[in-house]
């Protein structure tokens, strides 16, 4: 039986491209024969949009077959897994009630690891190669959880000065959690919505590469309407058109991931 791997993508800047790399990433190691789950730990209920029509998404979301309700009660995630209408891809959907997740956590005991316990009987289990976390833009005990359940992290930046201020919390935050969870690695920090016309994209890599403990992958994601009419149609790029640049900006991506997780 072979190991899985969890991997989350966080980044307290919103809009930085988080579920956009997760969903792709996510979908993309599918393609190649992985069995994927994803976890959609946002109030936002994207990434469970990324993979379902809106009236689908919402009718999880309303049910007790999600992740809150899993949070609330404490149980294994084994009994919440939705199945995707892609091969070797499942998901376990998220619920506007996760904007309570704070309020939910304070009282438990144990309350950083409550997501690890509840994920366990998964990983032992062995059916997945990859387990895939999709975190809210936001640094707090919820955050703590998915990073103290995962084994690597990814940072999606944008090609922004703010999405650069952003990230100095962000490693702060890092190091902090890492004494809770020295098993957790920086895998990389991925950057997003480039527009390789402006010369910021240029300082952006320059910056971060000057930053010598901080990995950046060789592989960044251009700006690409077709992410946004994948959206708008319930798919990752990916799957919506294969032949997209951002979709074979992802694909590229997805072989490094895999190469680095090795
Ligand atoms: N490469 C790209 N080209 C064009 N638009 C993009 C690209 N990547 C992401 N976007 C758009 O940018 C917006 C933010 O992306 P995304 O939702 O993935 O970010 P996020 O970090 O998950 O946001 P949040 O912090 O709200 O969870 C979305 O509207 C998405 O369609
Ligand atoms: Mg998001």
């Amino acid at each position: 039986m072979k190991d899985t791997k969890v991997l989350c993508f966080a980044n307290n800047k919103g809009g930085s491209g988080k579920t956009t790399t997760c969903s792709n990433i996510g979908y993309g190691l599918a393609s190649l024969g992985k069995r994927v789950l994803m976890i959609d730990g946002d109030m936002q209920l994207n990434l469970s949009l990324s993979l379902f029509p809106e009236d689908q998404v919402l009718a999880m979301a309303g049910q007790d077959r999600n992740l809150y309700m899993a949070m609330k009660k404490q149980e294994a995630l084994t009994d919440y897994i939705v199945h995707t209408p892609y091969e070797n891809l499942d998901l376990i959907p998220s619920s506007t009630l996760m904007s309570g997740i704070e309020y939910e956590l304070f009282t438990k005991w144990q309350r950083e690891y409550i997501l690890k316990k509840a994920l366990k009987p998964v990983t032992e289990s062995g059916i997945y190669d990859y387990i895939l976390i999709d975190a809210p833009p936001t640094l707090g005990g919820w955050v703590i959880n998915i990073l103290c359940a995962s084994h690597e992290l990814i940072i999606p930046v944008e090609a922004s000065p703010w999405g650069l201020f952003g990230l100095a919390n962000m490693f702060e935050f890092l190091e902090e959690v890492k004494e809770m969870t020295p098993q957790l690695s920086l895998l990389g920090v991925v950057i997003t919505k480039v527009d390789t016309r402006k010369n910021y994209f240029r300082q952006t890599l320059e910056t971060l590469h000057q930053m010598k403990e901080v990995p950046v992958f060789d592989h960044y994601i251009r700006v690409d309407s077709s992410i946004e009419w994948a959206q708008d149609n319930s798919q990752p790029v990916i799957a919506y058109k294969k032949s997209s640049r951002s979709a074979k900006e992802y694909m590229e991506l997805v072989k490094e991931v895999e190469q680095k997780c090795r």
